[in-house]
């Protein structure tokens, strides 16, 4: 069995895929950390970020590999574990543009067919392009104010300042973020995080 959730950004997708993976007893697929590391790995070897095949042939000198445990996903190349390094700004700063490559998607969607299923896979064209195929497919939207108050309770930023982030980010990401046309689509807006958990495993469980 595979479930996709995908969404908008700071929608919430982590944390409800996490909630969803731990009540059905599988793993949990984070595609945004492999283009986060691809982004890492490129600014660490000073690469041009919009230049895709330098980068992609750097990344296939490296032994990446994504460990999606139900708790939480590591990426790790070799020994090293990068997972703590993915959320830096110079990362979030970097990644749409990584991220806009067809030949870096193509990349990452190689990554994610090779994990065993069952699994949910969380990210913004799961339900699309990598797993057309799969049996249960969600859509998470919310406003962006409601997404830039839930964000700036995490961090010390002012959230007119998150929402400007939020809505420019949505406009480079809207390419890969269309919903499948058979995906349920959740607007998480009025729903708590036990809700939104509670909805999609009413959907999944029929
Ligand atoms: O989910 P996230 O914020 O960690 O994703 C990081 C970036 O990667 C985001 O700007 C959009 C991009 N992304 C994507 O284009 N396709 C995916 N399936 C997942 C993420």
């Amino acid at each position: 069995m595979i479930v996709t959730i995908d969404g908008v950004a700071a929608s919430g997708k982590s944390s409800v895929s996490g909630g969803v993976a731990r009540a059905l007893g599988i793993p949990y697929v984070s595609s945004g950390l492999l283009y986060r590391a691809a982004t890492l790995l490129g600014l660490e070897a000073r690469l041009d970020l919009a230049e895709a095949a330098p980068l992609l042939a750097h990344l296939r000198t490296l032994p990446l590999r994504l460990e999606p445990l139900a708790e939480g996903n590591r990426i790790w190349t070799g020994e090293r574990d990068l997972t703590w390094e993915l959320h830096q700004s110079a990362v979030d700063a970097g990644v749409s543009t990584v991220a806009a490559h067809p030949k870096i998607r193509a990349w990452v969607d190689e990554q994610l067919r090779q994990l065993p299923p069952p699994f949910v896979a969380e990210g913004r064209d799961m339900g699309t392009n990598v797993f057309p195929q799969a049996q249960a497919k969600f859509y998470l939207t919310a406003s962006p104010r409601i997404r830039a108050e839930r964000r700036s309770a995490e961090r010390p930023e002012d959230v007119d300042a998150i929402e400007a982030a939020l809505i420019e980010r949505d406009a480079r990401d809207t390419v890969q973020s269309a919903p499948a046309p058979d995906a349920r689509v959740i607007d998480t807006g009025p729903l708590t995080l036990e809700e939104v958990i509670d909805e999609i495993l009413r959907g999944v469980r029929g």
